[in-house]
């Protein structure tokens, strides 16, 4: 049997298809729907969650390869919903139809995880696999630019595990 953890909770994936995407039990098994299908083939970024605080693609990761693994997805970015990354999306106003943001914005937490002040560059290179249908590109950079420079000490990633909601 094995186990994988997703937002500071433990889950048996013992009965699963060790083949099976992760996204396909995070939204089918645990009804986690805030991680999105997109293309299901590693293209869009719209299903990132992350993996030990690595950005992954949950369409592409077998639970084989995130059995033991620590999972965060958007549902569990933080407790109250205001990582300051989604603060800045709201305040810039980010979304079109929304598809998309989930991705986006897990994708940009894991960077400012491990570059609390990245440059117009990073940013570029980190997000360019995460599409954008409805264009919302520039404000997604400057909500990221907005929450840098507000998070001088670095952004905090939530630990529900470590904030008693196990
Ligand atoms: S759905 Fe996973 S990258 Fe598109
Ligand atoms: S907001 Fe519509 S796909 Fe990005």
């Amino acid at each position: 049997m094995s186990n994988i953890t997703v937002n500071g909770k433990t889950y048996s994936t013992g009965q699963q298809d060790p083949a099976m995407p992760l996204l396909w039990f995070l939204r089918d098994i645990l009804h986690m729907t805030g991680t999105k299908f997109g293309c299901g083939m590693g293209l869009c970024g719209a299903c990132t969650v992350h993996l030990n605080g690595d950005a992954v693609r949950a369409c592409l990761l077998p639970l084989s390869a995130a059995a033991g693994g620590k999972i965060t997805t958007i549902e569990g970015l933080s407790a109250a919903g205001d990582h300051p990354l989604q603060q800045a999306w709201a305040e810039h106003k980010v979304p079109q139809c929304g598809y998309c943001q989930a991705g986006q914005i897990m994708n940009a937490a894991a960077l400012l995880s491990r570059n609390a002040s990245p440059t117009d560059a990073e940013i570029d290179a980190a997000m360019a696999g995460n599409i954008c249908r409805c264009g919302t590109y520039p404000r997604i950079k400057a909500a990221i630019t907005s929450a840098a420079k507000k998070s001088t000490a670095g952004v905090q990633m939530f630990d529900p595990a470590e904030q008693g909601a196990v």
